[in-house]
């Protein structure tokens, strides 16, 4: 059975909606005037939009609008500052693409970043802005899976691995709009799961790990940390260079 739904009234979108479910298979389209699901998504003439039960919806639009100054300096980003690497290739796995905007700053600089999501819906909402060009898609791969399946059956693909865990251990307060977004959509990762997802993305990476932090918090691995780390006001990127 799918888990999420997509409210389609209008005919003549039902075959953009039958593509945006195709891309992962666990979406479905329905007419339903009522839904009682917490999170769902609609189409209409105006766009993709998520709604959460009683809450205001978010058209998938503005949540990238904002974002578009950012990435214009994207030169100056700390992200590329870790990232960037002498390696011939230049290929990134971003592990944890959620919004894709981190992958997206990656891209327009020139790296070819394959984001790995397991969340559906957000796969869907990637998926459609880069299909409507809300955002480009130049550089960048998009694949529904668990990240840990996918490291493990694609060992030293990446030059670089990336993951950006939730801060589950900060307070929800702390969040920005679009994070708490994310935080309705995804179930947090217990420390448990980063870990894991660390020491897998370890062994997987040809040249480097980077993990994104809040300043606040100290770095995954206390028996192993980072080679160096790029901070800014409120994040740093702990970086890892693998021998
Ligand atoms: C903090 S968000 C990432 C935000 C992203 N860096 C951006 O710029 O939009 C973390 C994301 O990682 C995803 N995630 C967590 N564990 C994962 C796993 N094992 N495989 C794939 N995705 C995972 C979550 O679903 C969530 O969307």
């Amino acid at each position: 059975m799918s888990k999420y739904k997509l409210k389609i009234i209008e005919a003549q979108l039902m075959q953009q909606g039958q593509q945006l479910c195709a891309v992962t298979g666990d979406i479905e389209i329905t007419k339903e005037q009522q839904i009682d699901d917490e999170i769902f998504l609609r189409l209409d003439k105006n766009g993709l939009h998520v709604c959460k039960a009683n809450k205001q919806e978010l058209n998938v639009r503005n949540l990238y609008t904002n974002f578009r100054t950012r990435y214009q300096k994207f030169k100056s980003d700390l992200i590329i500052k870790a990232i960037q690497d002498k390696s011939v290739n230049r290929t990134v796995i971003d592990a944890t693409a959620g919004l894709a905007k981190d992958a997206l700053i990656l891209a327009r600089y020139g790296f070819k970043v394959i984001m790995l999501e397991s969340n559906a819906l957000l796969v869907t909402i990637v998926y459609y802005a880069m299909l409507t060009k809300i955002i480009p898609n130049t550089n960048l791969t998009l694949i529904y899976t668990n990240s840990l399946d996918y490291l493990n059956s694609h060992v030293k693909l990446a030059d670089v691995i990336y993951i950006d865990p939730m801060f589950n251990d900060l307070k929800p307060a702390l969040a920005k709009k679009e994070m708490q977004l994310i935080q309705a959509l995804v179930q947090t990762n217990t420390i448990q799961d980063t870990l894991q997802l660390f020491n897998l993305a370890y062994a997987s990476a040809k040249h480097k790990l980077v993990v994104k932090r809040d300043n606040k918090l100290p770095s995954l691995k206390p028996e192993l940390p980072p080679t160096y780390a790029i901070s800014g006001s409120t994040v740093r990127f702990d970086v890892y260079t693998i021998k």
